[in-house]
């Protein structure tokens, strides 16, 4: 498998991560073992990093992946690195109740987080949503200082704008910063890549599927169970959602004249927009992670991609990528 590196401080990664929050939460129920079987077929195509959160489910998720790594045999086990976001605050009945970036917190969130996933260090450690009540420079000092003490390896940064990176780089040595990038979700192209780029700092993208919206597998009558995020995303909202799936109609064309699914045309444009990006895959199927680890046979040339960017032109999506009190928490919005 392809590598690229994590920003000019942290490590060298696969070229595709595996993302393994809908595995636990989200999008709908997930089965056990074959999400455990995904995260160790993954390991075994060569995938090293593997993105979890403490929030998503509640533990669950780390705790599913804390098995999957004691359960895969020790060279796999030992080839991931483990990227954890903290912060996020919900109450029993999943709903979002805000951010906690105090250093007390993060020494705390990380105590759990590591327990769960039965390690003995995280390799990228990053708030979800900047705490408005905490500037940057204290959360992120509050994980420098666990770096120092060996339960973290390196500094992320998670859904934040320009300015906070530039804050937070000036605070302490920043791997990458995880944010949404796909062909519906250009938004970082403006600001924030050239802040990174500026500053040596890479990019985990999420969402390259719009949380498959953009997959070619979402139907236009599909029904959604009501703790789906996507039952509540204006992008899967009557005529959004019709508008979107044009798009992919369109995209497919495209992809049909390649030989290759819409999927793999999604994932493949994003890593082609350069050796700092490095794709998070949702897969919580062998079945779709087969699919998705294909798009890195793919090259695109200019008329690829000028096809592409024909059939999906910037800002052609119809609606937010998040419910209007959700984007009220993207720092990366302002
Ligand atoms: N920092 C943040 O704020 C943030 C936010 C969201 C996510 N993340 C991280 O990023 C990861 C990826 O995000 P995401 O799950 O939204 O990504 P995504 O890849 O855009 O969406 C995943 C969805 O796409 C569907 N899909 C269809 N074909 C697929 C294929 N070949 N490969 C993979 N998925 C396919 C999956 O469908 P099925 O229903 O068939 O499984 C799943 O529902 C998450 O797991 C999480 O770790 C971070």
């Amino acid at each position: 498998m392809d590598t690229r590196p994590l920003g000019t401080t942290g490590p060298q990664v696969s070229a595709l991560g595996l993302g393994c929050m809908g595995m636990s939460a989200l999008y709908g129920d997930a089965d056990r073992a074959e999400s455990v079987a995904t995260v160790h077929a993954a390991l075994d195509a060569g995938v090293t990093l593997l993105d979890t959160g403490d929030f998503y489910a509640m533990g669950h998720n780390e705790m599913l992946v804390g098995e999957a790594l004691r359960t895969a045999p020790a060279a796999l086990r030992e080839q991931a690195l483990l990227s954890v976001k903290f912060g996020a605050l919900r109450d029993p009945a999943g709903n979002w109740i805000g951010y906690d970036g105090r250093p007390a917190a993060v020494r705390n969130f990380a105590a759990y987080s590591l327990q769960r996933l039965g390690v003995d260090h995280i390799d990228v450690y990053r708030i979800a949503r900047v705490d408005p009540g905490v500037p940057i420079e204290e959360t992120v000092g509050a994980i420098a200082d666990l770096v120092q003490q060996g339960y973290v390896r390196h500094i992320g940064l998670s859904e934040v704008g320009a300015d906070t990176v530039r804050r937070a780089a000036a605070t302490a040595p920043i791997a990458d910063l995880q944010i949404e990038y796909s062909l519906v979700s250009r938004g970082i192209e403006d600001r924030i890549l050239p802040a990174t780029r500026e500053l040596g700092i890479g990019i985990t993208a999420y969402g390259v599927l719009s949380r498959g919206l953009i997959s070619g597998h979402f139907g236009r009558d599909r029904q959604l169970a009501a703790h789906d995020f996507r039952a509540h995303s204006p992008r899967f909202q009557g005529d959004n959602l019709q508008r979107n799936l044009d798009l992919v109609d369109a995209l497919r064309k495209v992809a049909e004249q390649k030989g290759v699914t819409v999927a793999q045309i999604a994932i493949a444009w994003v890593l082609s927009r350069g050796e700092d990006i490095v794709p998070l895959i949702g897969a919580r199927t062998r079945e779709r992670l087969g699919e998705a680890l294909g798009a890195l046979e793919i090259s695109l040339d200019e008329a690829d991609l000028a096809a592409i960017e024909e059939a999906v032109p910037a800002g052609a999506a119809a609606g937010d990528r998040y419910p209007q009190a959700q984007m009220a928490h993207l720092d990366s919005e302002r």
